[in-house]
């Protein structure tokens, strides 16, 4: 059970209070009319945005791979080489930067050369942290490879510290990268690849501090050393190394690794989950949530912003220069096991909240876009906040997987500095802001802007200010639903789904618009008189 290492919420301070931050504006008080107002300053560029802030996470676990992205050569399942036709085909629509594996949990106890050779030789291994269910490693690293092209994504391998060791991590990465005629780059081409595979990154262990051995940053930090050490490959193929790091409000493994081993890391990874409740037994249930789990999802979430700035200053001190990127590489919400099913494979169903949920960490990564230099939401198929969920021969997308396409023209923009005043909403004790909002112009000169309203109830007319840019034509999409559990079901799987957004009028160069109540509306902003569809 990899979430048992978790800290619980509760400790960490979740309790529902007032929560003044803000998703990527600075926090306003409300103004005197119910109205927002946005201004962005389009002639100060900010840091690029990563790309792979929109990257994914698939591991071993549940029907994640195994049914979700792999079904084998012989599944009366329409498939290209084992992988799901259906899958690969929504996959490459939102442009997938990178995809982290083979985990999480599973990467300290996976050893590489069980996925490797024919797939009827590959032993049969025991995923103990996923349900205690039989692994048949049919999906090991040629297919993984694979698969990654085939959706047009970079690879981020996680290498085994816990249960590995430096030898068996260093000749996985010469196994995939090596151009030299060695045993090991022999052994590649009889299993059916002839030259090396670009890796992007590398990772040297997950969660350290739980399920990935337990163990002090210090002593962590030891091993980083000397593992990354041993982490060659040929000149310009080496891949950005990621040092596991911290979660949630603890800074202590940021500090540790950026002071004694900056030297060796490109990245720091750190991971933060959001649940609605306050305590990890009881996070809530994924539909059928009433109002005070739809702002304490928000409250919590909104956290990540605060987790980042503290880190970032962490990193600031010993790294000014932001050479050291920092990795959100497992993010998204967790809730409690739908009845019915494995509860240790995580599967939960995916509503309008959870791409409202996907919208405001976006946001929040792109106002940090300076430092967070990936992304990794968990997880792609069929596990926690997926993209897709399958069942037999069916697919559905869910309300994150049209978010994520809907933010595809954020990748590698370059972020606008805004000023957001927005009305906060309230619910009892709790108070969140009412919007959140990012903007970035685009390398054809489009200023994107994205706005999100977390209020259930009420629209908010938002005037929108463009500094050194004069709009001339504008087009967009609004995701929302009529239910804030609203969510897409294989009987009905179009319930939730983007539509053209036809609240803008432009007014003197003004922008107005009309932002209904829990949605998110994404627009693009043009000078010129050219057409751009945002879909
Ligand atoms: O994403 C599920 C699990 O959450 C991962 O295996 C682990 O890294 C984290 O605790």
């Amino acid at each position: 059970m990899g979430w048992v290492w978790r800290t619980c919420a509760a400790t960490l301070g979740l309790g529902l209070a007032t929560v003044s931050l803000q998703g990527v504006a600075r926090a306003a008080q409300p103004s005197a009319s119910a109205g927002a107002r946005v201004e962005i300053v389009a002639d100060r560029p900010g840091a690029r945005i990563d790309r792979h802030l929109f990257g994914q996470f698939s591991e071993h676990l549940g029907r994640g791979i195994y049914e979700g992205i792999w079904v084998g050569e012989h599944s009366p399942i329409p498939n290209t080489r084992g992988f799901r036709n259906d899958v690969i085909e929504a996959l490459r629509v939102l442009h997938v930067p990178d995809v982290r594996w083979p985990g999480g949990c599973f990467a300290d106890e996976y050893h590489w050369r069980d996925g490797i050779g024919p797939r009827g030789t590959r032993p049969v291994t025991l995923n103990t942290n996923w349900g205690g269910v039989p692994e048949s490693n049919a999906f090991g690293t040629h297919e993984f490879l694979d698969f990654v092209g085939l959706i047009g994504a970079e690879a981020y391998i996680d290498g085994n510290v816990g249960t590995g060791s430096p030898r068996e991590m260093a000749e996985w990465l010469q196994y995939m990268t090596s151009d030299k005629p060695t045993s090991l780059t022999a052994e590649r081409a009889r299993n059916g690849h002839n030259g090396p595979w670009k890796i992007a990154y590398f990772g040297v262990g997950n969660e350290p501090w739980g399920c990935g051995g337990d163990m002090t940053p210090g002593y962590y930090v030891e091993l980083f050393r000397r593992f990354a050490t041993f982490l060659k490959a040929p000149d310009g193929a080496r891949p950005l190394i990621v040092a596991a790091g911290g979660h949630d409000a603890d800074t202590s493994w940021t500090e540790a690794l950026v002071s004694k081993a900056a030297d060796k890391a490109d990245l720091i990874s750190f991971h933060y989950y959001t649940i609605p409740g306050v305590k990890w037994s009881a996070k809530g249930a994924a539909t059928g949530f009433g109002e005070g789990q739809w702002i304490s999802t928000f409250a919590h979430a909104l956290r990540m912003d605060e987790f980042i700035a503290k880190n970032s200053a962490v990193m600031d001190r010993y790294d000014p220069a932001k050479r050291i990127g920092f990795a959100v590489d497992e993010w998204g919400t967790w809730y409690d096991p739908q009845p019915g099913r494995e509860p240790q494979f995580l599967y939960q169903q995916n509503t309008l909240r959870d791409a409202l949920v996907a919208a405001l960490d976006l946001n929040i990564f792109m106002r940090h876009a300076d430092r967070v230099r990936m992304a990794n939401i968990a997880q792609m198929v069929n596990v926690l906040q997926a993209m897709i969920l399958t069942r037999g021969p069916k697919m559905i997308l869910t309300p994150t997987y049209h978010l994520f396409r809907m933010f595809t023209p954020f990748q590698d923009a370059v972020a606008l500095p805004i000023d957001l005043q927005a009305p906060q909403y309230t619910l009892g004790e709790v108070t969140v802001p009412g919007l959140s909002a990012s903007a970035a112009k685009t390398s054809d000169g489009r200023v994107i802007l994205s706005l999100v309203n977390f209020n259930p109830h009420r629209a908010v007319p938002v005037s929108v200010g463009t500094h050194g840019f004069v709009v001339r034509r504008v087009s967009g999409e609004i995701l929302t639903a009529a239910a804030m559990d609203a969510h897409n079901t294989f009987e009905s799987p179009e319930a939730v789904r983007p539509a053209a957004f036809t609240g803008a009028r432009l007014t003197h160069g003004t922008l107005e618009l009309s932002l209904p109540a829990k949605c998110v509306v994404v627009l693009s902003l043009e000078q010129e008189g050219r057409s751009v569809s945002g879909r």
